[in-house]
């Protein structure tokens, strides 16, 4: 049974990924490493908790004692490393964070990755490691800075990344890389475009968007709202991990995307129709500093060369998103109004 250290599994593609994976394989067994900080919620997980082939560790994945015990305690033999400070507006604030976690804890993840697999671990020339081990990084395609009108990013494409957030997970990305060059890791990262779907924060634009129009409140819309991104479903997105782990290439990078552009005030108008609102909510306000105009994802590697391919249409996901967010209403309000944070001291007491 392959056993997968999901670090940021309370997250919210973390805890997609989870119900992904034990519901479509049977022979896998997850723990799940997460910090619980704000973005972590145990409650994304109450359809999991009863499974025997899933374990919750609180941990930080900078804090090393931490992250061996659960190597040592599981018998780890892949890494799913989704654990980040992720939004970029805190990361414009409060940098700080996203250079600890996003850097750090990545060097902790991949030194104790190197030494739990490596089949002589103190001997720095040893290229070789238990078989079937696999180090997954999980990257974004922020880390290739901004597209003009026209063009897209493959994985040649170079890095070129403009706030602090994509800054830390280039350096991330960088990190991993070096780890499979010199120590012969066996690693990959996978760099994907935007994510939606059930389970968001709802500080990201699509639930933001639809708990304010379900609220009658106003939509803060950035600047002109023109800036694109390219959106993938999040289980899609799960689905592509699962491809890379299993026929990826060991070093290579791939990258994930829909072939989905829209303008952000596309998807705000979207979700205005969806709930029966009308533009007069849309307030335009100063936009981000240094916000990439657009960002768009060639997929050919990971279509031609893994057979992966999105599952849903932009029109289907988005639609069962929104009803998603309208059937879950009190998880939003939880979250919302922090109550969430509770949930782990009812769950497992004071560990
Ligand atoms: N959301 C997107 O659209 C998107 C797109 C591409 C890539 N990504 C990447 O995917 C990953 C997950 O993104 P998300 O949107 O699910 O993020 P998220 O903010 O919803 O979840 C992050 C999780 O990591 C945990 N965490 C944070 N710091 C930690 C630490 N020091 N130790 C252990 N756990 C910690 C949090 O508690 C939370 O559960 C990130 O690495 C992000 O860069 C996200």
């Amino acid at each position: 049974m392959q056993t997968i250290l999901v670090t940021g599994g309370a997250g919210f593609i973390g805890s997609n990924f989870i119900y992904y994976m034990l519901g479509t394989h049977d022979d896998v067994r997850i723990v799940n490493l997460d910090a619980l900080t704000y973005a972590g919620n145990l409650e994304n997980l109450r359809g999991v908790e009863l499974d025997p082939r899933y374990t919750f560790v609180r941990g930080d994945v900078r804090d090393k004692a931490a992250v061996d015990a659960v190597f040592d305690a599981y018998g780890v033999d892949t890494v799913v490393h989704f654990a980040a400070e992720s939004h970029v507006d805190r990361s414009i604030t409060n940098p700080e964070i996203f250079l600890s976690t996003n850097i750090l804890g990545t060097g902790v993840l991949l030194e104790s990755a190197k030494r739990h697999w490596n089949l002589r671990p103190d001997d720095k020339y040893c290229r070789e490691y238990r078989a079937g081990v696999r180090y997954l990084q999980v990257s974004t395609d922020e880390v290739y800075g901004a597209l003009g009108k026209t063009g897209m990013f493959t994985e040649a494409t170079p890095l070129s990344p403009n706030s602090p957030y994509s800054a830390s997970k280039t350096s991330a990305d960088l990190l991993v890389r070096a780890y499979g060059e010199t120590y012969g890791l066996p690693v990959n990262i996978t760099r994907c475009s935007n994510n939606y779907g059930p389970y968001q924060f709802p500080e990201k634009l699509i639930p933001l968007m639809i708990r304010n129009c379900l609220l009658g409140k106003p939509l803060p819309v950035y600047g002109d709202g023109m800036q694109v991104r390219d959106w993938l479903h999040v289980r899609d997105h799960c689905a592509a991990i699962d491809t890379v782990l299993r026929k990826g290439r060991v070093g290579d990078v791939y990258n994930v995307g829909g072939n989905n552009e829209k303008a952000n005030i596309e998807i705000v108008r979207l979700v205005l129709a969806a709930t029966g609102r009308d533009e007069s909510l849309i307030r335009h306000v100063q936009d981000r500093p240094g916000h990439d105009r657009r960002y768009a994802i060639d997929n050919t590697k990971i279509t031609t060369e893994l057979g992966w391919a999105p599952a849903y249409t932009f029109e289907r996901g988005m639609s069962e998103t929104v009803q998603w967010y309208l059937d879950n209403t009190a998880w939003v309000e939880r979250v919302v109004s922090g109550e969430y944070q509770n949930y782990y001291d009812t769950m497992y007491g004071n560990v």
